[in-house]
């Protein structure tokens, strides 16, 4: 029997604990331990930014960290961010078409997060760079700065209540 370690996180401010093998990936843990199948996987390498998620606040690749690592952590996934309704970064790419598939769409959500929480009024060349490390074979990227300068404009106004961080 291969050799297990107990993690115990927080997943959008829900408490988990599980035994894992120490090679699995977090990316792996929180879509197969935790059934949260919101977190996508694409490269699986670190390149396309479908898989991130935020760790103790920051976006992190999620297919690059192993789940031990995340031992004692924070962890905010896409399933986190709506409350009563969509959060108004989703409402803003629903209502922008900032997505087609959507396969590229919650990691984009989590780095989009972390920027307007840092960056309240991010200019579009802001945004473009936050959102370099993620990849959308499908929108072109022009709906989406669109989406995420309407969700600023939003959240400035009207401020969720958070879980997500
Ligand atoms: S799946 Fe993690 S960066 Fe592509
Ligand atoms: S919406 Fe299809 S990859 Fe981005």
């Amino acid at each position: 029997m291969a050799e297990r370690h107990v993690v115990r996180l927080t997943v959008n401010g829900e408490s988990v604990e599980r035994l894992v093998e120490p090679r699995k990936t977090l990316a792996d843990f929180l879509r197969q331990d935790v059934e949260l199948t919101g977190t996508h996987l694409g490269c699986e390498h670190g390149v396309c930014g479908a898989c991130t998620v935020l760790l103790d606040g920051d976006p992190v690749r999620s297919c690059l960290l192993f789940a031990v690592q995340a031992d004692g952590a924070r962890v905010g996934t896409v399933e986190g961010l709506a409350h009563d309704g969509l959060h108004p970064i989703q409402e803003a790419f629903h209502d922008h078409f900032a997505l087609q598939c959507g396969y590229c769409t919650p990691g984009m959500l989590m780095t989009v997060h972390d920027l307007l929480q840092r960056s309240p009024s991010p200019t579009r060349e802001e945004i473009r760079k936050a959102l370099a490390g993620n990849i959308c074979r499908c929108t072109g990227y022009h709906a989406i700065v669109d989406a995420v300068e309407a969700a600023a404009a939003r959240l400035r106004a009207a401020p969720p209540r958070e879980a997500a961080r």
